[in-house]
């Protein structure tokens, strides 16, 4: 029986959705609280109503349920982020302080927040992104994540709490829908592929990201949180890779499933976005600090993606 108590805010996102049902499968169905701003439809299992923006709704809730630990999914994810930046600002900062905050005053004993490859921006080197290196992020997204970073390991520092973090890349998953980020083309054009066997791009030819299937990234955020402490000695955030492409490069893996797919092009302002981002990850401490390894590469997801979107 798990002795842990977990609350997942921004539950019913594209990561929350494939989270949730992860930890209850390991850690209980009963044991993984779900909060979000409303309710699914179909809301399966314990859940709360939270906006992670009002400080004693979250308290009341860590003390109703005797929450251990939170895993901080709300946010504006880039896209969104610039259309609204102070909003986006307000909501993945403040949201953050309230958990880390959380855990300074011993509330909660550990911590999961996401960061994302927006930390980095466009004086960064592109190919092989090393974990330490130039990070002068334009967006407004990347610009919160890396203050959240700073913050992260900050509150680890001063205060000893126990947070641990990942900077995702691009995460595509067929059984949840993305949030409103820069990525997002490379699950919309799978889905694309199986309706009109045809895709518009809003990312340019050429356009090349890391990108993660979503299976690898629950598992490096459970493994990374199920670490022993002394193995977590980033606590900043983590590089992960998983693989890299551009649409060209997932449209050539489509139409090994489905010869006929055509891809066209019309670039909008998310191509900025792109542009100041990495192509490509270094992930070497993570491997070694707390063994991580990806198990998709890019054939292997689009096999993946197509048979369960059909
Ligand atoms: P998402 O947009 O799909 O889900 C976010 C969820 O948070 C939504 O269900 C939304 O209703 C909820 N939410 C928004 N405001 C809230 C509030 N005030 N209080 C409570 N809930 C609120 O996002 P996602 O893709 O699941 O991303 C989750 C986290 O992972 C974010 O921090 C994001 O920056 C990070 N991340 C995601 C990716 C990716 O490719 N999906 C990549 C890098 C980092
Ligand atoms: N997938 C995310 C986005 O595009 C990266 O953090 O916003």
């Amino acid at each position: 029986m798990s002795t842990e108590k977990i609350l997942i805010i921004g539950s019913n996102g594209q990561i929350g959705l494939e989270l949730a049902a992860t930890l209850r499968k390991n850690y209980g169905f009963d044991n993984v609280v779900c909060g979000d701003l409303r309710a699914l439809d179909n809301q399966e299992g314990p859940f709360e109503v939270l906006d992670v923006l009002d400080k004693d709704r979250f308290h009341e809730i860590v003390k109703k349920h005797g929450i251990t630990q939170v895993y901080l999914l709300a946010a504006l994810l880039s896209a969104t982020a610039e259309k609204n930046p102070k909003f986006a600002w307000d909501l993945n900062m403040n949201g953050l302080f309230h958990i880390l905050d959380a855990a300074k005053e011993g509330l909660i004993k550990k911590v999961y927040w996401p960061s994302s490859i927006a930390v980095f921006g466009p004086g960064t080197p592109r190919v092989n992104t090393p974990q330490y290196t130039v990070m002068e992020p334009n967006t407004i997204y990347g610009i919160s994540k890396q203050a959240g970073e700073r913050f992260c390991e900050y509150y680890h520092q001063k205060y000893g709490v126990d947070v641990r973090s990942i900077r995702y890349p691009g995460l595509i998953g067929w059984k949840s829908a993305p949030g409103g980020g820069t990525t997002d083309y490379a699950v919309h054009i799978y889905h694309e592929a199986i309706k009109n066997a045809s895709y518009t791009s809003f990312l340019a030819a050429g356009t090349t990201l890391p990108m993660m299937y979503m299976d690898d990234a629950i598992r490096a955020t459970i493994e990374l949180m199920e670490a022993p402490a002394e193995q977590v000695k980033i606590r900043s955030s983590y590089n992960v890779a998983g693989m890299s492409f551009d649409p060209e490069g997932i449209a050539a893996s489509i139409r090994k499933h489905i010869p006929n797919f055509t891809l066209s092009y019309n670039p909008d302002f998310r191509q900025a976005i792109a542009d100041s981002w990495p192509q490509s990850i270094n992930d070497a401490e993570a491997r070694e600090h707390w063994n991580w390894k990806p198990e998709f590469d890019l054939d292997k997801m689009t096999e993946v993606m197509l048979s369960n979107l059909k």
